[in-house]
């Protein structure tokens, strides 16, 4: 496993908990710090069975994209960070595992487009959610402005992208932008507990449940259920599944073993 400059990883178990370290300037995320990200979410995709994603220090889970590495960037290299910012955005889509942020502060541009690419978003009460780009004269370049759309809809996502503003935290559970609100010393442990939870449960059927869930989002329905149908078919001629319901059935607790 790579060691990095601006991440830290911890391993418990079938969780590996990811925290961007940039805690002086709010965990902004510079070029490295994404493609270091990056690299951590891959090295991390076969064995965990969710991955955790927070911040560095009690201010901040990610104050967006760093503002002083952006300030000279041209046309073209501005498109070339916005890439790495989708390279690791789309990735978490794309595991199989679960992967939940744990937003312990602020959760602005770059950090908010992070969270809203995670399958699950728990927040302190101190956290804050927004979109400022557009106070620095640019749109959001993460995904923010189709993530986002998709979690809160039309008129809460444009309100959002137009003004610039912050939300609160009990705003954003309002609203269905994150799955609830914790006080920020158990906040972590809460996501431990989702995460240890997931990790019992079938491990082919999460990766593809996740799976239909992300493609289905961008397909007519018929289709994404024929799509349902068949992965569920899929599924039965698996040792987890014949597992799982025999170790119903025996009134037991089940051994997947992702097979
Ligand atoms: N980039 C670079 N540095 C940042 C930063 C960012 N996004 N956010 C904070 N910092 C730095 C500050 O410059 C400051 O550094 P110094 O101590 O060297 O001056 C340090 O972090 C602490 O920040 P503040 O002193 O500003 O802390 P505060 O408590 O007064 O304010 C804040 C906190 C409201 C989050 C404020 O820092 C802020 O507004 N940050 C910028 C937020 C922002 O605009 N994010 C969007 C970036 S654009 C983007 O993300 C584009 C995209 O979609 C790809």
């Amino acid at each position: 496993m790579a060691s990095f400059e601006n991440i830290l990883v911890e391993h418990d178990g079938p969780i590996a908990t990811i925290t961007v370290n940039r805690p002086k300037s709010l965990n902004a995320l510079n070029s490295t710090t994404l493609r270091e990200l990056t690299q951590a979410v891959r090295e991390h995709a076969e064995q965990a069975r969710a991955i955790i994603l927070t911040g560095a220090g009690d201010k901040a889970f990610v104050a967006g994209a760093d503002i002083s590495e952006m300030k000279p960037m041209t046309p073209w290299s501005a498109r070339e960070f916005s890439e790495l910012g989708h390279v690791v955005t789309a990735l978490l889509e794309d595991l199989p595992c679960a992967t939940i942020a744990a937003v312990n502060g602020y959760a602005l541009g770059g950090g908010l487009e992070l969270a809203v690419a995670c399958d699950m978003i728990f927040a302190s009460e101190n956290a804050r959610f927004g979109l400022p780009e557009v106070t620095l004269g640019v749109t959001p370049g993460f995904g923010g402005t189709q993530r986002l759309v998709r979690l809160v809809g039309k008129l809460r996502a444009k309100e959002m992208i137009f003004t610039g503003d912050m939300i609160d935290a009990k705003r954003a559970l309002e609203i269905g932008l994150i799955n609830g609100i914790h006080p920020r010393e158990s906040l972590l442990a809460h996501c431990k507990t989702v995460a240890q939870k997931i990790a019992t449960r079938g491990p082919l059927a999460i990766s593809r449940a996740k799976r239909l869930v992300e493609r289905g989002y961008d397909m007519a329905l018929r289709a994404a259920n024929r799509q349902e149908a068949e992965t569920f078919a899929l599924l039965f001629d698996t040792e987890d599944r014949r597992e799982g319901m025999a170790a119903f059935l025996e009134k037991r607790p089940p051994k997947f073993q992702g097979k």
